[in-house]
């Protein structure tokens, strides 16, 4: 489904990532794991459209992404989330869902705003759609809650519903385990295997064990911006090299 090939992105003198490569099934999760630095999040920039790759290409159901911007690549079908959550605190769970069409409802919003009838629809259509979102996240109940309200834990599956609200086939999720609970975490394996089941691909940077070990598929490593090992979980903990740049030996 997403292809990645000898994706390179340098900055100045530094290269972070270094000559990538590597493929995304659809209905699989596929996790990039690194220590700090790496370039786990570069290499999600460059798919994203937020950094332009230095050499390499990246493609989705073989067309090429090429010099496309962010909100071309999220047409397509690609949504993330960001490191840093981007949770309007202030404003409701649904109407941070909502946010997340913007891109494609921005004309029938300003239609709703100026009292067309056929945009009103569009926007009880949204706010279903939302609705349904936050179903599948199991948080329906907190729609109407500030944001600011909930959990950790909560505010990342807020996140993942406003990342898929327009209709994403591709999810991408940067560290989403930062700050949860045990609970939180096993919760939140449990969504996004869900999801894959459904259909749905999720690209995931991670380094919480229990997370990446649980939910994914395929596991790739980097060190500084190189690919080191790509496994399923099962043989991570057994991958040399793998154990050298965690424990410093092998
Ligand atoms: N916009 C940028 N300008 C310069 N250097 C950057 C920029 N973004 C990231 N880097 C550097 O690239 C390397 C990889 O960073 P990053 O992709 O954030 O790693 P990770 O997400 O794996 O922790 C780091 O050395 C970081 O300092
Ligand atoms: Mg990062």
């Amino acid at each position: 489904m997403l292809e990645v090939r000898n994706l390179t992105v340098k900055f100045a003198g530094l290269t972070a990532v270094d000559d990538l490569s590597f493929t995304v099934n659809q209905g699989e999760v596929f996790t990039l794991m690194g220590p700090n630095g790496a370039g786990k999040t570069t290499a999600f920039n460059a798919i994203g459209g937020f950094v332009r790759p230095t050499a390499g290409h990246v493609a989705l159901r073989g067309q090429s992404m090429a010099g496309m911007s962010p909100a071309q690549v999220a047409a397509l079908g690609i949504r993330r989330t960001f490191q840093n959550n981007g949770i309007l605190r202030e404003m409701s769970v649904l109407e941070n869902v909502l946010t997340g069409l913007e891109l494609s409802t921005r004309s029938s919003f300003w239609g709703c705003a100026l009292g067309a009838p056929g945009s009103a629809r569009a926007e009880r259509d949204a706010t279903r759609r939302a609705r349904e979102m936050l179903g599948q996240m199991d948080i329906a109940g907190l729609a109407d809650r500030p944001a600011g309200d909930l959990s950790f834990g909560q505010q990342r599956l807020v996140e993942i519903a406003r990342a898929m609200v327009a209709g994403a086939e591709l999810i991408m999720l940067d560290e989403p385990a930062v700050g949860l609970s045990p609970g939180e975490r096993l919760h939140l394996g449990q969504v996004l295997r869900e999801l894959t089941a459904k259909g749905m691909t999720v690209l995931l940077v991670e380094h919480v064990q229990d997370l990446v070990m649980a939910v994914s598929d395929q596991i790739l490593v980097l060190n500084y911006g190189k690919k080191i090992a790509q496994c399923p979980p099962s043989e991570v903990r057994n991958n040399k090299d793998v154990l050298e740049v965690y424990l410093g030996h092998a």
